[in-house]
């Protein structure tokens, strides 16, 4: 089944569309995988997909610890998204995209800024052939964003500016993106992206609460998945607040209707 497929399925089966940044701080990594395994369970009701990162890839390593984890989420029917931000050139792209995929994740993260011949066209080739998804940097989430995502490219064929960021989304657009991250704390954006995209290319929005982004700006502008990490991840009871995030989320998507 196609990856885009896939979340919607997960998406309607939990009444959840919150996908869980499964990311600790620094720890032994006997006890890194101890305790990603029992948020994972304590959650796996309460959220659609798992988003790993290198918080425990680089202590863990990706075959063995991480693919038990990779293991307990497809238990749960859980889509498991890594969040490599592929950036190279198309040859070491192709493999970064070929070990994640062999590791059993259901889709990647890449930076369009590399550009599609020997850059990003490797990486959708591969994810095409496995039923693999690719989910495109549009807005990223943190406070200089802007430095990058925000800067106007000049256009040499009609003489306008254009901003980075819509130069991204219609290439998620053109490249038939599995979905486009735009940071929640910016729900503007969100909007904005939102219109270029239509239904094509689901939205996932990271930088709710620890960043600050909110659910319903964000829900409201047109995100359809919110990536969620710090605030379940450190808090006490992640299952209750996990919970708690889900009814807001169904909240918000209720007024909306
Ligand atoms: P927190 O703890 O802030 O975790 O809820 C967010 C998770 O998502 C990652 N992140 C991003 N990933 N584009 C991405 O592809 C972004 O704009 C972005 N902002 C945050 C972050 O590394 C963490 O894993």
């Amino acid at each position: 089944m196609p990856f885009k497929q896939k979340m919607e399925d997960a998406n309607k089966r939990t009444g959840s569309n919150i996908v869980l940044a499964l990311d600790l701080p620094l720890n032994k990594p006997g006890k890194l995988l101890i305790k990603a395994k029992e948020i994972l369970k304590a959650v796996h009701t309460h959220i659609c997909a798992v988003k790993l990162n290198r918080h425990l890839i680089l202590p863990l390593g990706l075959f063995g610890d991480v693919q038990s984890l990779i293991g307990q989420a497809e238990d749960y029917e859980l889509p498991t998204i890594m969040d490599c931000k592929i950036n190279d050139i198309g040859n070491t792209n192709q493999i970064i995209a070929e070990h994640y995929f062999k590791a059993g994740f259901d889709a990647v993260t890449a930076n369009a800024l590399v550009g599609w011949e020997d850059g990003l066209l490797p990486v959708f080739d591969i994810a095409r052939q496995s039923n693999r998804g690719v989910l495109i940097l549009v807005y990223m989430s943190h406070k200089g964003a802007w430095e990058g995502y925000g800067q106007k490219v000049f256009i040499h064929e009609n003489g306008r500016n254009v901003s980075q960021y819509k130069i991204f989304a219609q290439k998620a657009l053109k490249w038939k993106a599995d979905g486009a991250v735009v940071g929640a704390t910016y729900p503007k954006k969100i909007k904005e992206v939102n219109s270029i995209l239509g239904e094509e290319v689901p939205i996932y929005s990271p930088g709710i609460g620890a960043q600050g982004g909110q659910i319903q700006k964000a829900l409201e502008n047109g995100a359809k998945y919110l990536i969620i990490g710090r605030t379940i991840t450190l808090s006490k009871n992640p299952s209750s607040v996990a919970r708690d995030l889900k009814l807001a989320t169904q909240r918000s998507l209720s007024k909306g209707l």
